[in-house]
């Protein structure tokens, strides 16, 4: 069955994204996924998503999205700003400014990019956005400043357009995971042997004494793009086990 509708997943290549994308064209939308790993996003053309290379931290790259999407598809009901990364922890003074500027440029700039080459869209068809925050931007530790500042600027970015896509019935909402099961500290640099270490330890700290796993999420992503959150809007939702009742 489809819905007859249309939905992009930044970063639907793998991680979070890649469930989403996959549960998404089971509930029968068209799903466009980008990334920039071409081997990653030819497996998810093989499981019925479409797919485009695009980086998001570049604007170049964004335009031809978007060319992409108005040619082959005519519209969008839905975008899913997912693509995001982290980088090696380490002390503030000692992060290095080509962190930070990619920090910025992928998990910020990108996201905005995106949203604005593609609100029209959206406006068009009265659609919704998702955007992807951290509990890092409400409950920060240390070794991840620069991570936790790009995720504040996501949720204020949340409210802020909330109010202004309301104006032509889109909206605009925000997930803020805890600790997820995905890929995102492996392509930070951490090894293997390490993040199990990481994942096993940090179960302890939820309240639910576990770390989520990317259908914890998106489930929340479903019910956000649904119909039954009409009236929802500007929030910034924390999936996380519980970990901010700490
Ligand atoms: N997993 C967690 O514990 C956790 C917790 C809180 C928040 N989050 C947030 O959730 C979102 C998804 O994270 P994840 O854990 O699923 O990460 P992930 O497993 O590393 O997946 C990230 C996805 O984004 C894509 N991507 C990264 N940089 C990109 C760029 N510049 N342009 C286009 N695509 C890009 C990656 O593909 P390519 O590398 O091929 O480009 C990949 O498809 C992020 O915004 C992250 O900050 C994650």
């Amino acid at each position: 069955m489809t819905t007859g509708k249309v939905a992009l997943v930044t970063g639907g290549s793998a991680g979070l994204g890649e469930d989403i994308a996959l549960h998404l064209r089971r509930e029968g939308y068209t799903v466009l996924a980008c990334g920039r790993r071409a081997d990653k996003l030819e497996a998810m053309k093989a499981r019925g998503v479409e797919v485009f290379q695009c980086d998001i931290s570049r604007r170049d790259d964004i335009a031809r999205m978007h060319q992409w999407v108005v040619q082959a598809y005519g519209g969008l009901d839905v975008l899913v700003n997912c693509a995001g990364i982290a980088v090696q922890r380490s002390p503030f003074v000692e992060a290095s400014v080509e962190d930070i500027e990619r920090l910025v440029q992928t998990n910020v700039l990108g996201t905005m990019f995106v949203t604005q080459a593609f609100l029209p869209l959206l406006i068009a068809r009265k659609g919704s956005v998702v955007n992807f925050s951290s509990t890092l931007a409400q409950r920060p530790r240390a070794g991840s400043i620069a991570y936790s500042a790009t995720k504040g600027a996501i949720e204020a970015f949340t409210r802020a357009l909330a109010i202004e896509a309301a104006e032509h019935g889109v909206r605009v909402n925000c997930i803020a995971p805890a600790l997820v099961r995905s890929e995102i500290y492996l392509a930070a640099g951490m090894s293997a042997a390490d993040y199990d270490k990481l994942l096993a330890a940090r179960a302890k700290e939820f309240p639910l004494r576990r770390v989520g796993e990317p259908e914890d999420v998106t489930g929340m992503l479903s019910y956000l793009v649904s119909d039954s959150a009409g009236w929802i809007t500007g929030l910034c939702l924390p999936v996380d086990g519980g970990a901010m009742l700490r």
